[in-house]
């Protein structure tokens, strides 16, 4: 029987994709629910692609289309330069042959944790409006869900959107507000752990090799990704954010954290700032009075590596 219950909030996206295929393949892991939200591409691409991924892995899992704007401002402009234009590096990808549940995201974020009290880990992979909304429509939910793990952010290095900024947050500072602020549980794993260490070029050929299908699918669009990450480098790199979360469900060993008071930029020049100020650190009334979350400083990379490889080989 699986350990870990999840709803895996997302916006494929290939590391997105790699993420999901890893929890699959994971038979500690079961998914609720995929919640998709925009992010990497327009939130019914988004709703698409999981659709598409759940396809390839002949999976059935209800899947929902979530929230297509940020919380304040307007829409965003995507990163398909990233991602490709249809969110799988351009690779061809067939029809989904399933159908959306009809529930948004955030609906069946509340009743799936309602049907679940205190058993629902949410891991959230993209912006975080889903999330946000879920908050709104219930605001009892932190009481209700067992964890949150959040893949965004970037505490103590530089940002990957702007120098203080990391994109998930970045593209939804306001819901990210909300949800660094509510009396739950959270985790982050942001750029600190994801971006430290690339994996090596021949990760992808390895999962492929181990999974011919799911790890066949993100090799293949995994190439436009790496020529994003490789640009000006010497040797081709590739970064796998989103899988992170999922992977300390089930070896948390591999990681060490810093608690802090954290606090959501959403200014002009500050929008989408993780900042972090480690408890004990700081007299400030402002800083004492924000929740404090669990933030990601380390991790095990040989180990993380090979988690990944073994799950694909399952
Ligand atoms: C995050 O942004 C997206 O491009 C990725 O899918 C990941 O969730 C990394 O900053
Ligand atoms: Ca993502």
């Amino acid at each position: 029987m699986a350990t870990h219950k999840i709803i895996l909030d997302t916006d494929p996206g290939i590391d997105d994709a790699m993420a999901i295929f890893f929890a699959m393949q994971s038979p500690d892991i079961e998914i609720l629910g995929l919640t998709t939200v925009y992010g990497n591409v327009p939130v019914s691409m988004s709703a698409q692609n999981a659709l598409r991924l759940c396809d390839i892995a002949k999976q059935s899992i209800p899947v929902t289309q979530g929230v297509g704007m940020p919380w304040v401002g307007p829409e965003s402009t995507y990163a398909h330069f990233v991602h490709g234009d249809n969110g799988f590096g351009d690779i061809p990808v067939a029809a989904p042959l399933g159908q959306l549940d009809p529930r948004s995201s955030a609906q069946f974020i509340v009743d799936t944790v309602k049907a679940n009290p205190g058993e629902v880990t949410l891991v959230a992979v993209g912006p975080l409006g889903n999330l946000a909304l879920a908050l709104r429509l219930c605001p009892e939910l932190p009481s209700l869900v067992k964890q949150v793990y959040i893949m965004g952010g970037a505490a103590f290095v530089k940002g990957n959107v702007t120098p203080l900024a990391e994109a998930n947050i970045w593209n939804d500072a306001h819901a990210a507000d909300i949800v660094f602020g509510a009396s739950w549980p959270l985790t982050m794993f942001g750029l600190d752990v994801t971006y430290d260490i690339p994996f090596a070029p021949d990760f992808v050929d390895i999962l492929a090799q181990k999974n011919p299908i799911l790890g066949g699918f993100v090799r293949d669009s995994a190439q436009f990704y790496m020529d994003f990450y490789s640009q000006g480098l010497p040797e081709r790199v590739c970064y796998f954010h989103d899988a992170f979360p999922l992977a300390y469900l089930l070896k948390p060993d591999l990681f060490t954290f810093t608690r802090g008071h954290a606090r959501i930029g959403t200014g002009e020049l500050d929008r989408g700032q993780t900042a972090i100020a480690p408890v004990g650190s700081t007299m400030s009334p402002l800083w004492l009075e924000a929740p404090t979350v669990n933030v990601a400083t380390r991790v095990d990379h040989a180990q993380l590596t090979q988690l990944f490889i073994d799950t694909y080989a399952l």
